[in-house]
């Protein structure tokens, strides 16, 4: 028994034979389901479903945003990741942030990283789902907009989830001509038309109508006249990076995830490390395990403010940061019976390779898709807080991903992360990231798909839920249900949801080791499909109650 749970929304978990999709909305699932129905596979339908998501969730994800894919490939037991997040225009500075007004007195933060031209980072999310669809998928780009172009039109029913969300942040949405007509009273009916424009010269005219027509124009146009550096240049010369995914045995199965500019595959693998040396085998679930657990998160949360950054500008120490004199020395640290300083953690590592040059309810969605064929798609993509930057361009919700730079050395970001240098805004760089995309195998064959979104948090709920289903044996709904922890190592407390509290003994016995334990409302939101193969062929979909999404399939 793992604490008390969520209280399960009806629908969020299910089981299917043939395929599946776990989004954390009940009409982007039925739109990757539709497409898997009609003959598409993984990656058609993954396509789909980001296309529905920022559609019917503006608040998370869309085409002024971006994100990452990690793709299996049955046939020839593949994997690929693509790269498409957000990255600066070419006019970034170091600085161009620095000394800004951080939160506003009251409402939502003014801070210019997060609302207004400037924290619009150049959208990766178009680029991405043309990338995906021509690579892996087999149907065309217009069979795979069809879904989300028919919501656009016909419009959906607000979702508790995104009144919320609108709500919160009303009186920036009013200032935007497109947001300020949204009613986004639970229960209301949204309609999109001038995303169901921008749609049908996606389907008619593919993604250069995005980066390099009036449309890209008008993005532009629209950006600068918000305070903005972005170009149609910049548009023009947005690209898809492929990127060798993250890989490690451990605990038995290989863990494929998410590499630079992400942190999150990073921290994950860490943290198994460690939990491995420490607990064993076989880890047993019980405040010892959630003690060396969060123990586990403080050291690599400390490397990624030191060292991560853009792997196109930046040579990161990945080998060096997970040796084993490394591993040993926290792995020892985290077998303790007390918590730990966060600064104990810090092993600075003496870095002989230059850099390259000189020089939550956050926004984000996580989505899965299992075929009939045995492809995964685990997709994770955001347009950073909620609603963005807070205008449209274009009739589209522009992204704030340049808060997931540095806003200087030592300064927090929405999420409290403390800034880099490494992760300073520059031209062209891609911000870091905790987005985890994860495909997990067991004698080689996928056994989970999961991912979560929720800022910082994102890497610590994607290992809890990989874990319950893994080493606990809950099936995928209960594994996503499940009380959750968070420590990112700074400010050195260990947090536990109000929307389902960690049993209030095991709390006590966290306290009892050292840990500050303080509340939050949710620890990210998971989307999960557990693959069964034995006895016979089962998909365990989950989408997370916290955020009221619902999986498809057959
Ligand atoms: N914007 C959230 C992340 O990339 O981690």
């Amino acid at each position: 028994m793992v604490g008390a749970t969520t209280g399960a929304s009806v629908g969020h978990t299910k089981v299917f034979r043939e395929y599946a999709v776990s989004a954390d909305h009940p009409e982007a699932s039925k739109a990757g389901a539709e497409v898997l129905a009609a003959g598409g596979n993984a990656a058609d339908a993954a396509a789909a479903t980001m296309l529905a998501l920022g559609v019917v969730n503006p608040a998370s994800s869309g085409l002024g945003g971006g994100g990452f894919a990690l793709y299996y490939s049955a046939k020839d037991d593949e994997l690929t990741f693509l790269d498409f997040r957000e990255r600066a225009p070419a006019a970034a500075t170091p600085d161009m942030f620095a000394g800004a007004e951080g939160e506003a007195p009251s409402g939502p933060s003014a801070a210019p990283s997060q609302v207004g031209g400037l924290a619009a980072g150049v959208p990766g999310e178009p680029a991405g789902i043309a990338t995906l669809v021509e690579r892996f998928g087999s149907m065309s780009l217009s069979d795979v907009i069809a879904p989300a172009l028919r919501l656009a039109e016909e419009g959906l029913v607000v979702s508790s989830a995104l009144a919320s969300m609108g709500a919160s942040f009303a009186a920036q949405l009013d200032q935007d001509p497109v947001m300020s007509k949204w009613n986004l009273m639970p229960g209301a009916v949204l309609r999109r038309p001038s995303l169901a424009h921008v749609l049908r010269l996606f389907a008619n005219a593919g993604v250069e109508a995005l980066y390099n027509g009036p449309l890209g124009r008008e993005m532009a146009a629209v950006v600068q006249q918000h305070g903005g550096i972005m170009t149609f240049q910049d548009l023009r010369d947005y690209r898809v990076v492929t990127r060798r995914p993250l890989d490690a045995e451990l605990f038995g199965y290989r863990w494929v995830t998410a590499p630079p500019p992400s942190a999150g595959g990073f921290t994950m693998l860490q943290s198994l490390t460690i939990l491995e040396r420490v607990s064993g085998a076989t880890p047993v679930y019980g405040a010892p395990l959630l003690h060396t657990m969060a123990e586990s998160w403080k050291g690599p949360f400390i490397d990624r403010q030191r060292y991560f950054g853009d792997p196109a500008q930046i040579i990161q120490p990945l080998d060096r940061m997970m040796s084993p004199s490394r591993i040993e020395k926290r792995a020892a640290l985290a077998a303790g019976e007390k918590a730990n300083p966060t600064e104990a953690y810090d092993l600075p590592i003496v870095w002989t390779s230059p850099p390259r040059t000189s020089s939550d309810n956050a926004g984000t969605s996580h989505l899965c898709v299992v075929d009939r064929e045995g492809n995964v798609a685990a997709v994770t993509t955001t347009v950073n807080l909620p609603f963005g930057a807070r205008f449209t361009a274009a009739g589209i919700v522009m992204n704030d991903e340049m808060d997931d730079f540095a806003r200087g050395v030592g300064e927090p970001n929405a999420f409290g992360l403390i800034g880099g240098a490494s992760n300073l805004p520059g031209p062209r760089k891609r911000p870091v990231s905790t987005m985890s995309p994860t495909i997990v195998f067991k004698d080689g064959k996928p056994v989970l798909c999961v991912g979560a979104s929720g800022g910082s948090r994102i890497v610590t709920a994607t290992q809890q839920v990989a874990m319950n289903v893994l080493f606990f044996g809950m099936d995928a709904g209960r594994a996503v249900d499940a009380p959750r922890i968070h420590h990112q190592g700074f400010p050195n407390k260990l947090r536990v949801e109000t929307k389902a509290p960690l049993d209030e003994a095991l709390q006590e016995a966290l306290r009892e080791r050292g840990h500050a334990i303080a509340s939050i409302r949710n620890i990210a939101n998971v989307q999960a499909i557990q693959i069964v193969t034995k006895p016979e062929r089962r998909l365990h979909a989950a989408s997370d109650p916290r955020k009221g999404g619902s999986p498809a399939g057959r």
